[in-house]
């Protein structure tokens, strides 16, 4: 049955153990503490989590550092903790996806250790040499203005290694069969202890070729995403591989595939982009543009539409002038921007905690083509602390509560300060008030998640966009299975009305207000007019009262 691809019509929220609740009172959240909460996730509503690293690592890049791929770092528990939440969350119905960081070890990883330390150890070509610096050594560093280089001098190995990333996170030799053995040797362990797929770190990087000698672009090896998704479909039918890869549209059918056999999900970052530069200029043209270039995949394959994520909003892919109105909008400040293109701040202050904003936002990602990737935190508006160095100031603990340290730990010492004052902090914003709030954000997405549980049609059918007349009004119709629904979103402070036709087949029928229930019927000529207010948003099934009787149709 095509329904049990269950990633299509997801709803996936993204946490670090660390950060999301302490239980044992060390000021460290947990695997004990994470499944208390899974109740709360379920009555959210989202139906998968994404876990970022919790394996053991020196924690100098929030995890994505792992000293070893067959652990729990025991800062957040053991590995029984961890099968004791992949069994409570596979009881609740919840998936639960984790990070796989295989482009590199932490250099405390015992196969760095002893490949620096010997140059005859058996994991010596596990990493990437040079007897000399290479001449572009200082080109392509990811992370501008605190990475200097991509190949660092070791003394013991008497080499220089390379790192696509900070020193401290020598690459692997992806290309080496018995590193690609080891991989699939980390995803079958994983598997077996529970969980439904992988997050992939860093993708076009795991398989690009490297060495010494790569000058340019480097060249990808796509055959390898085809054995890590067979090895997986092998190992777990219903597992999935979500790629990070931020590559430019001509180039994302590479890692879908064409017959649709690489990886199942990616991140449409084109469109998380497009998405920010419609937010700050009230203009739809560059987001329609990026939906387009986006548009034709394989029919089991899946973008992820997300807002903000762990790391910075990247704008890289903008055109200069495109970036400095997000900058202008969102991120004036050099201190709020980083890596000279992005920007590290939560959503919410960059909207000034404005809600008609902050729904527009969030009900327009929940209505992109694609499945919906919400970050901890978001569900109650947490801000950031820009005291906190680089990307570190949008991971503070999640606000549980008005007690101390936000009801995140009994510690007194948190493994990262919560926000403790001003609007963004948890005596106002957290979890146990906005409960108690039929109007809260919580309570607002709570409602929204259900409803988009219930319009299958956006992550599975085909979008088409309608002609609103208007620049600021992002108009979407999606069909599948003779549903159709239609989405509108102005993106303007100004309140605007607009006459469109959603050109479906016998146009005439009247549209339904899948929020309020009220039916907006068309005029003679077969439109509809509507008036929405400043940064007013309407999702609409076409068809009558019974609209949720109608998914069933077919
Ligand atoms: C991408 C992750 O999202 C980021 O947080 C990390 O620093 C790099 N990959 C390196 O693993």
């Amino acid at each position: 049955m095509i329904e049990d691809l269950w990633y299509k019509n997801a709803v996936i929220y993204c946490l670090s153990v660390g950060t999301f609740m302490d239980a044992n009172g060390d000021g460290i959240g947990d695997f004990s503490g994470l499944e208390r909460r899974l109740d709360y996730l379920v009555g959210l509503g989202v139906t998968a989590l994404w876990l970022m690293p919790f394996q053991p690592s020196p924690m100098r890049d929030n995890g994505y550092d792992v000293s070893d791929y067959y652990g729990v770092d025991p800062r957040y528990g053991t590995l029984g903790d961890f099968v004791a939440f992949t069994h409570a969350a596979k009881q609740r119905g919840l998936k639960v996806l984790i990070d796989l960081v295989v482009n590199h070890t932490s250099d405390r990883h015992p196969w760095f250790q002893s490949a620096r330390s010997d140059p005859d150890s058996p994991t010596r070509d596990w990493y990437v040499w040079s007897k000399t610096k290479p001449p572009h050594a200082d080109s392509g560093v990811v992370f501008p203005g605190v990475q200097k280089t991509t190949w660092t001098y070791d003394r013991a190995a008497r080499a220089y290694y390379f790192h696509r990333f900070y020193d401290f996170q020598p690459d692997l030799n992806t290309a080496n069969p018995r590193v690609q053995a080891e991989i699939l040797k980390i995803m079958g362990f994983w598997i077996q202890l529970g969980v439904s797929g992988f997050r992939m770190d860093a993708v076009p990087f795991v398989i690009a070729e490297k060495g010494p000698e790569v000058t340019g672009a480097p060249v990808e090896q796509f055959g390898m995403l085809r054995q890590f998704r067979e090895f997986l479909q092998w190992r777990q039918g219903d597992a999935i591989i979500l790629a990070e890869a931020n590559v430019l549209p001509r180039q994302d059918l590479d890692y879908f595939g064409e017959d649709a056999d690489r990886m199942h999900m990616m991140f449409n970052f084109q469109v998380n982009q497009g998405l920010f530069h419609a937010l700050a200029t009230a203009t739809t043209e560059r987001l329609l543009d990026c939906l387009e270039k986006t548009r034709a995949r394989p029919a089991s394959a899946q973008w992820a539409q997300f807002l903000r994520n762990h790391d910075e909003l990247d704008l890289g892919r903008l055109s200069a002038e495109e970036r400095e109105a997000v900058f202008a909008a969102f991120g004036p400040d050099p201190d709020m921007q980083l890596y000279g293109r992005g920007i590290r701040r939560r959503l919410p202050p960059m909207l000034s905690g404005d809600r008609r904003r902050l729904e527009l936002a969030y009900s327009l990602m929940f209505t992109l083509p694609g499945t919906p990737v919400l970050r901890y935190g978001d569900e109650i508006g947490m801000g950031d602390d820009l005291r906190l160095p680089e990307r570190e100031c949008a991971r503070t603990p999640m606000q549980w509560s008005d007690e101390p340290e936000g009801g995140f730990t009994k510690s007194a010492r948190p493994v990262a300060p919560p926000i403790r004052s001003g609007p963004y902090g948890y005596p106002h914003v957290n979890a146990a008030v906005q409960r108690h709030d039929p109007n809260s954000l919580l309570n607002w997405l709570e409602r929204i998640i259900r409803m988009r549980k219930e319009v299958p049609e956006i992550g599975w059918g085909d979008f088409t966009v309608l002609r609103t007349g208007a620049e600021s009004v992002l108009g979407l119709r999606y069909e599948w299975r003779n549903n159709a629904v239609v989405c509108l979103h102005n993106l303007a402070a100004e309140p605007i009305e607009i006459r469109f036709a959603t050109g479906l087949p016998g146009e005439g029928g009247a549209l339904t207000d899948l929020l309020t229930g009220e039916r907006n019927p068309p005029d003679e000529s077969g439109r509809h007019t509507l008036l929405l207010e400043g940064y007013g948003y309407r999702w609409y099934r076409a068809g009558g009262l019974d609209y949720l009787l109608k998914r069933s149709e077919v």
